[in-house]
């Protein structure tokens, strides 16, 4: 795995208050119920970041369920514990330092092992899962939230709605060999959630079950909602910083990487941010909107008893 040096912890630019609109609280009740989860005490969150799904899998378990999250980057690991204090959960959520390839815990030690967008990020995906399980509890449960990203390239918006097919197809060839770059790098497949009910398969999970997030990033003039402010706000927030999915610099890495040339990087990465201007400008005119769709799995396995 390429070691990359960060001036900012590992995707702290994804970290922003859009994250707390990913999931409709009452879905993730009807799959708790679904999977019988009342009965879950320990979990343990791997890659947890700041503390996102730690603490919205804490908050429709039972009160005595305690969740521990483990998390490589001190500082995220510090934010974590910080956000969770706020948020009143500090005696049910803690954190650890750890990656999720050796984590720092016994055979069979919690009740529910999970993850959520840490698989995209991860070079060898069977091993982490092996290691999930290895974790988890016999007749425990190993439950992932990640998604296919490759699916939303395909959502229009107002902005692009007259964009030629050869356009389009640029844009995605573009994004594809970005991902496949960052494949090649060992930073991880930003589609796996397609593989991973035949990965869980593949690691001796059972009774495994697929369903797909059921909220989207709908963008709806005026946006007069706090989540819409807040959504607007981060499509602008990365217009103003120059991002198309990566920063420039990330993108032409992968792209590189990925077999594309400079010469054909510096094209298109320009064309990338004009649809960004362009896009920015519609939403400053309350013009822009977008059902916003993405594919976001949750699949859940089982360690057999
Ligand atoms: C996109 S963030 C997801 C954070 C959190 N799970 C959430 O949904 O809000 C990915 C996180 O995985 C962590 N990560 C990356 N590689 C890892 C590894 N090998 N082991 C454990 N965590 C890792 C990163 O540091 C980052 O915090």
């Amino acid at each position: 795995m390429t070691s990359v040096h960060r001036d900012q912890p590992h995707s702290a630019s994804y970290f922003g208050p859009q994250r707390d609109f990913w999931w409709n609280r009452d879905y993730l009740e009807l799959l708790a119920r679904r999977w019988r989860l009342e009965g879950v005490r320990s979990v343990l969150d791997v890659g947890a970041g700041v503390g996102h799904w730690s603490v919205l899998v804490a908050s429709v378990l039972a009160p005595t369920a305690s969740v521990v999250g483990v998390e490589p980057d001190p500082r995220s690991v510090e934010q974590a514990r910080r956000r969770t204090r706020e948020a009143g959960l500090a005696g049910r959520c803690s954190y650890a330092q750890g990656a999720a390839e050796a984590l720092p815990f016994e055979d069979g030690n919690f009740d529910l092992v999970t993850c959520q967008t840490l698989l995209i990020h991860v070079p060898d995906v069977p091993a982490v899962i092996k290691e999930m399980r290895r974790v988890t509890r016999p007749g425990g449960l190993v439950i992932a939230a990640e998604p296919n990203n490759r699916a939303s390239l395909l959502v229009a918006t107002s902005a692009d709605v007259n964009e030629s097919v050869p356009a389009r197809v640029e844009r995605i060839q573009f994004a594809l060999t970005c991902e496949r770059g960052k494949v090649a790098l060992g930073e991880g497949n930003n589609s796996v959630g397609d593989f991973l009910p035949g990965l869980f398969a593949e690691a001796e999970l059972t009774d495994i079950e697929t369903f797909i997030n059921d909220k989207e990033s709908a963008l709806v003039p005026p946006y007069d909602s706090q989540e819409q402010d807040v959504l607007r706000s981060a499509w602008l927030d990365d217009a103003a910083k120059r991002r198309w999915i990566w920063s420039r610099e990330e993108a032409r890495r992968f792209f590189r990487a990925g077999g594309g040339t400079e010469h054909d990087f510096d094209r298109i990465w320009q064309r990338r941010m004009n649809e960004v201007d362009r896009g920015a400008k519609r939403l400053e005119a309350r013009e822009f909107h977008t059902a916003g769709g993405g594919i976001h799995y949750i699949v859940r396995g089982r360690r057999p008893p």
